[in-house]
């Protein structure tokens, strides 16, 4: 089978692109990436000689390129995103052109081809946001009422992805996952954000009070998710996708990863808070236990420690990622 990846060099598409080639090392894989500042190649050195694996420089918005690409590929699984909320505050456009119009010009390539099987990859930030003493979570059936410019363009493609399946018969899935963190993310995310201050010796920025909770999935975890949905999951169909954590908030996060890097509380810094923050998320997997046999493999400090240990393991990829347009990203958004 031959499966194009959109957004491969980010950091879900490449670990997704080394775990597919490794469960399924008779498939080829092309990776179609534009490489903006969050694409890296570095994160696939160690497949990039494998006969299996292609690179392809470009935008999913260029249609004349996505055509030639889709009609030559049985599946396309979608990743390419603009994804950090807080650059969405600063300029949405990026991300109504690529999470959008993007989406669009793949969903038109996908049909024009023969209707080829698309699998959407999207967020939970797509529902809002749970109240801070709710016990509830999302689920597939949750309304969609984001907040942030990302997120409504995420929604966005969730509702064009859906549109093009009941207009033209899209052969389509997508799954709605929370907050990934492990090897090879970008650290404007906060859980490699505050190692790689902390390696620095820089306070780590926590926005407002810091009660603010998310649902942590490991990124492994996620890519064996969408394995399921792609070999058993129904067209057509939603699923929700998390983790092993209930209600961490972002500053018993920090705590925890203090305590494995042996570093203590003065490394905390209070700043502005991000505007329209979502209180709390919470991801409802059951349907995905139920059909596909969907459960995370270990605890949630298990994979931290794990990631701590990888960053720590890996300073010479942060020192490359953090060098040229992150410092400038930085000085801007964190600029009191
Ligand atoms: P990322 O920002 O690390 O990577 C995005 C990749 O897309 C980069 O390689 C970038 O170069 C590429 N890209 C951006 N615009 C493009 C364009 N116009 N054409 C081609 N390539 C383009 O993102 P990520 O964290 O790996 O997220 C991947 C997907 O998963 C996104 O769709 C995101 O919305 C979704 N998601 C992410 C998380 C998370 O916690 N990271 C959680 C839920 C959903
Ligand atoms: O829920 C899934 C979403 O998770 C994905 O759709 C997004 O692509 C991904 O970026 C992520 O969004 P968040 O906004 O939740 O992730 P981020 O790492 O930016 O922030 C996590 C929490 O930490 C959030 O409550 C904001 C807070 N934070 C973040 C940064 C960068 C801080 O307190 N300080 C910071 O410096």
């Amino acid at each position: 089978m031959k499966i194009l990846v959109t957004g491969g060099a980010g950091f879900i598409g490449s670990n997704f692109i080394k775990y597919w080639l490794k469960t399924h090392p008779e498939d080829q894989i092309v990776n179609l990436d534009k490489l903006t500042y969050a694409g890296n190649l570095e994160n696939l050195k160690d497949i990039e000689s494998n006969p299996n694996y292609k690179f392809i420089k470009g935008d999913i918005c260029d249609r004349e390129l996505v055509n030639e690409i889709v009609k030559d590929v049985d599946q396309i699984i979608h990743f390419a995103a603009e994804s950090h909320v807080d650059r969405s505050i600063l300029d949405s456009t990026p991300f109504i052109m690529t999470n959008v119009v993007g989406t669009q010009v793949l969903l038109d390539a996908a049909v024009k081809c023969g209707n080829k099987r698309f699998h959407h990859v999207s967020t939970d930030e797509v529902f809002g946001a749970l109240d801070l003493e709710g016990t509830d979570k999302f689920t597939e059936d949750t309304p969609y009422n984001p907040h942030s410019p990302y997120s409504a363009a995420k929604a966005g493609s969730d509702h064009l992805v859906r549109a093009f399946g009941d207009t033209f018969g899209l052969p389509f899935t997508i799954s709605n996952c929370s907050n990934n963190f492990g090897p090879y993310q970008f650290p404007e995310k906060f859980l490699p954000l505050m190692i790689s201050n902390l390696v620095e010796g820089k306070k780590i920025p926590i926005y407002g009070d810091g009660k603010y909770v998310r649902d942590w999935l490991y990124v492994d975890d996620h890519c064996r998710a969408i394995d399921l949905i792609l070999s058993k999951g129904k067209i057509g169909e939603t699923y929700c996708i998390g983790g092993m954590t209930e209600n961490v908030n972002n500053l018993e996060l920090v705590k925890k990863v203090m305590a494995i890097m042996g570093k203590g509380e003065d490394m905390i810094e209070f700043v502005k808070d991000r505007a329209a923050h979502d209180r709390r998320y919470a991801v409802d997997w059951s349907k995905a236990q139920r059909e596909l046999g969907y459960q995370p493999q270990a605890s949630f400090d298990e994979y931290l420690a794990m990631t701590v240990k990888w960053y720590l393991d890996n300073n010479d990829w942060i020192k490359n990622v953090k060098s040229g347009e992150y410092e400038k990203y930085y000085q801007k958004q964190y600029a009191q």
